[in-house]
């Protein structure tokens, strides 16, 4: 079988990585007589007056013909006498960095265009940065439109001068440079007589050869389980793609996360029985042992990951929200997902230099290393010891938008020097003693909405009834726990936070607790609503802007007007609406009294009042 090169291309907008590929293409006599036909149709009504524009053939998708530019990952597959190929063609536009991302975490090479005119620029950089990130270590860097710069060796020399100094700090094994046109064809299938000076090999020369095997000796053999499948009662076979390794017949196996001890009794691919299976090969396993095994479980064998719930990873981020500490996503890693909470930003990394940059919010397309935290135990490895294992996206839970991906580089020895201590006077008994059922009652809505009056209203009520109560109220709390933040998102998401685990604590003490904080954001909110669990009760109190604004209690509004205050709810930072509040009462046009009994009316479907 002819090996397989799995590359992409990759540069800025324009510089030529589909016409690149699509004229290797042509010229190789590797398309179809349709898709040549096609081109030339094309191409008479294109942009380069009748000649043919070979980026056509690649620009896979309508939308990017429209807008001339590539906008998801074009895949296109060939292949010569001396290999097959899988070229993922990634956009060039920044805002689509995400893409190319997700290009590269296929890729075992890279090939970045630059335009010869222009050289190294900040998108180049990104790139490459991120080919880095994601594993790939052999480039070739494609100095393109030579045609542009009458093939000058010198300017050719500095671009590629620059790359190899800006890649330094890169974990690339392996540069290739290539001066080239992707439209008039110079290097690409054989060397030009426009660069005489250029002592390398044509592209496709290099793509034929390149030697992409990694040694892999990190682990001896890994499968995370994508699906168990029961055809019958007497088959249950784990299926899943080998990451690593070969699994023979009768190998001794460990299967996690309960750590038990298996041998395997068959190996299937398809209807076919086999005696052994190697790295790629999709596989349904079979277990001489009942082992309680589901999706997100995983067989090894040697060596085993790592099992912990805390990590250092390298996270590009691609979410339109900034990535904050404090907040918490989906995590998928292999066939595991789990709630992931970013511990600490420790330091976003620059695009242009790699400095390391002290940052408390990371941007989209930005790159930062963060600490993880895990809501369980998953099994892992770091990413340069194993790709599949090693990488991970991290999911908007309101969206469920991807908002990021990292790269794992190590776990934290804290998370398994850290265990919980068991009591034995539970939540229950306390609450019991109380003759109570902990809640959290959260009260969210602008400054001056009626929070705190609502929630006093709402405590001197339970108080009288005899309730164990604790009121929390922003103004408060920020003078004392909270005293070190401000009003910016991310201390606001901090607030929240802290005030979420207060609110669990005093909840685990059988304490009824009633909350006004705006608590501006529906993530934190969910948050909190997720920390705190069972008893949370959102009470959303709905005062329109401008009356928060004319009761103007403290002042603040007016104030805020005038640019006094930066970051101001509902004057220049933003109130999320709650969607999904258990109760919300307008107190428009009502009594502190009316509000109340509203506020009692609902609450009366939660606890005895
Ligand atoms: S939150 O957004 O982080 O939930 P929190 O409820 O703790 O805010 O604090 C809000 C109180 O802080 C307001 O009632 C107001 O008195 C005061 N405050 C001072 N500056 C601001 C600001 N920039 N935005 C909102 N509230 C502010």
């Amino acid at each position: 079988m002819k090996k397989l090169l799995k590359f992409l291309t990759c540069g800025s907008v324009d510089d030529g990585k589909s016409t690149l590929i699509g004229h290797m293409l042509y010229n190789a006599k590797l398309l179809y007589a349709d898709q040549k036909k096609a081109l030339e149709l094309d191409s008479a009504l294109g942009s380069r007056q009748g000649k043919l524009d070979y980026s056509l053939l690649l620009d896979g998708l309508s939308a990017e013909r429209e807008q001339g530019i590539t906008i998801d990952v074009a895949y296109r597959y060939f292949s010569t006498d001396e290999r097959s190929f899988i070229a993922a063609d990634c956009p060039g536009h920044e805002q689509y960095t995400r893409n190319m991302a997700v290009g590269a975490s296929f890729a075992d090479c890279a090939v970045i265009l630059v335009n010869a005119a222009a050289g190294v620029v900040v998108q180049t950089k990104r790139h490459a940065r991120i080919c880095s990130m994601m594993g790939i270590r052999h480039v070739i860097l494609a100095v393109n439109k030579m045609d542009l710069i009458s093939y000058d060796m010198q300017k050719y020399r500095k671009t590629v001068y620059e790359f190899k100094q800006f890649c330094s700090d890169l974990k690339f094994t392996n540069i290739i440079t290539i001066p080239v046109s992707a439209t008039e064809g110079d290097n690409l299938n054989e060397l030009s007589a426009n660069t005489m000076w250029y002592e390398g090999k044509p592209l496709l020369d290099y793509l034929e050869s390149i030697d992409v095997e990694q040694p892999d000796n990190s682990y001896d053999f890994i499968m995370p389980i994508q699906r168990v499948s029961r055809p019958n009662h007497e088959f249950r076979g784990f299926q899943g793609q080998i990451e690593c390794g070969t699994i023979r017949v009768h190998d001794e196996v460990m299967v996690l996360p309960g750590n038990e001890k298996s041998r395997i009794k068959s190996i299937t691919t398809g209807f076919d029985k086999k005696s052994e299976a190697s790295i790629k090969e999709a596989v349904s396993l079979q277990l001489e042992d009942e082992i309680d095994v589901s999706r997100g479980s995983l067989i090894y064998k040697g060596k085993a990951p790592i099992v912990a719930d805390l990590f250092t990873a390298v996270i590009l981020w691609t979410d339109n929200d900034a990535l904050i500490a404090g907040r918490n996503y989906f995590l998928k890693c292999a066939s595991q997902t789990i709630t992931a909470t970013i511990l600490s930003i420790k330091y976003e990394i620059d695009i242009n230099t790699g400095n390391h940059i002290s940052s408390k919010r990371i941007i989209k397309n930005e790159i930062a290393v963060c600490d993880i935290s895990l809501s369980e135990n998953i099994s892992f490895t770091r990413f340069e010891d194993l790709k599949a294992l090693g990488g991970f996206i991290l999911i908007n839970k309101i969206t469920n938008m991807t908002s990021g991906c990292g790269v794992i580089q190590h776990s934290l020895r804290r998370s398994s020097n850290i265990s919980y201590q068991h009591f034995d006077i539970t939540k229950t008994m306390r609450s019991d003693m109380k003759h109570q059922k902990p809640l959290a009652i959260w009260f969210t809505g602008l400054s001056g909405s009626g929070k705190s009056t609502l929630a006093n209203a709402l405590e001197k009520y339970l108080a009288y009834k005899k309730m164990h109560t604790m009121l929390l109220d922003g103004d408060n709390i920020r003078h004392g726990l909270n005293r070190d933040l401000g009003f910016k998102e991310e201390d606001r998401v901090e607030n929240i936070r802290r005030i979420s685990e207060v609110i669990k604590l005093m909840n685990d003490a059988g304490i009824i607790t009633i909350s006004a904080f705006i608590s501006p954001y529906s993530a934190d909110r969910a948050q909190a609503r997720q920390v705190i669990g069972d008893g949370f009760i959102e009470i959303y109190v709905k005062t329109p802007l401008e009356i928060c604004e004319q009761r103007d209690v403290k002042n603040l509004y007016k104030r805020a007007r005038n640019n006094q205050i930066p970051n101001f709810t509902g004057i220049n930072s933003p109130y999320k609406e709650p969607l999904n509040a258990e109760i919300v009462v307008d107190t428009m046009d009502k009594s502190v009294d009316e509000s109340l009994e509203e506020i009692l009316n609902g609450l009366r479907k939660f606890m005895k009042i």
